[in-house]
C-alpha cells in the first residue's frame, strides 16, 4: 500500500541522548561517555524488564533510576550533577538534519509524527526546547497504555491514531530492537544506523538503511 505517515522514534532518533552528558561532560569526568551509555542502556532494560512483568513505571522515573544506576556505578555521588542531566535530559538537542527532514516530510503531502517511550510532559518538553512541533502532526506515547515498546500495542497506536493500515506507514529509529517491533507489526521500518552497527535481528528486517535523517527525503519506499 502506498505510504501515508511517517512516523518518528524520538530519543536517540530525533533527539540526541547523549546530549545531556555533552552539556556537563567536564563535571561527568573521565567516564562521562560510559556514563551515559550506561544511563541509556539502563533505561532501556528496564522498559523491557517491567513491561515482561506486568508492571509500569513511567520513561521519566525509568530514565532517573537508570542515571542513579549509572552515577552509582561509576562513584560519582554528585546531587547536583544528577540533577543537571535530568534537567538536560528534558532539554535534549534534537539532532541537526530533524526538522529540516519533518518539515521536507510535511510538505510532500505525509503526515508525520512521533511514536516514543517517553512520558508525555517529557516529550512535550524536548519538543519545545528542539522547536520541532510545528512540523509533528502527532505524539502518541506509551504512556496511555501502561506498558512500553516493543509490544505489538504500542505500534497500533499510530494505526488508530492515523486510521491507517500499518503498511501505509513507515516508522523510523535509530534502536535496532525498535526497527524489529515495527517490522513486526507490519510498518516499513527505516533504521537510521548512525553508528554503523552490525545486523541483528535477521528476521525483522528494515526495508531500508540510512546513516542520517536527512536521507530519509531521497530514499524510494
Ligand atoms: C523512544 C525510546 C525507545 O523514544 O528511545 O521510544
Amino acid at each position: 500500500m502506498a505510504v501515508r505517515a511517517y512516523i518518528f522514534d524520538a530519543y536517540g532518533t530525533l533527539f540526541d541522548v547523549h546530549a545531556a552528558i555533552a552539556r556537563h561532560r567536564d563535571r561527568a569526568g573521565p567516564d562521562a561517555d560510559r556514563i551515559s551509555d550506561l544511563w541509556r542502556t539502563k533505561q532501556l532494560e528496564y522498559t523491557w524488564t517491567l513491561t515482561a512483568m506486568g508492571r509500569y513505571e513511567n520513561f521519566e522515573r525509568l530514565t532517573e533510576r537508570a542515571l542513579d544506576f549509572a552515577l552509582a556505578r561509576f562513584g560519582k555521588n554528585d546531587s547536583a550533577l544528577r540533577a543537571d542531566l535530568l534537567a538536560s535530559y528534558r532539554k535534549l538537542d534534537a539532532f541537526a538534519d530533524a526538522k529540516d527532514t519533518l518539515r521536507a516530510l510535511k510538505q510532500a503531502g505525509f503526515a508525520t509524527g512521533i511514536l516514543s517511550n517517553g512520558s508525555p510532559g517529557m516529550l512535550q518538553a524536548a519538543i519545545d526546547a528542539s522547536a520541532i512541533g510545528g512540523v509533528l502532526d502527532h505524539v502518541l506515547s506509551v504512556d496511555a497504555l501502561g506498558f512500553y515498546k516493543p509490544r505489538n500495542e504500542v505500534y497500533a497506536l499510530v494505526t488508530k491514531a492515523l486510521a491507517a493500515q500499518p503498511s501505509e506507514t513507515v516508522f523510523v529509529s535509530s534502536n535496532r530492537w525498535d526497527i524489529a517491533g515495527a517490522a513486526n507489526f507490519g510498518f516499513k521500518p527505516v533504521w537510521v544506523n548512525r553508528a554503523k552497527l552490525p545486523d541483528e535481528y535477521p528476521d525483522m528486517k528494515p526495508v531500508a538503511v540510512i546513516e542520517s535523517l536527512s536521507a530519509l527525503s531521497s530514499l524510494k519506499i
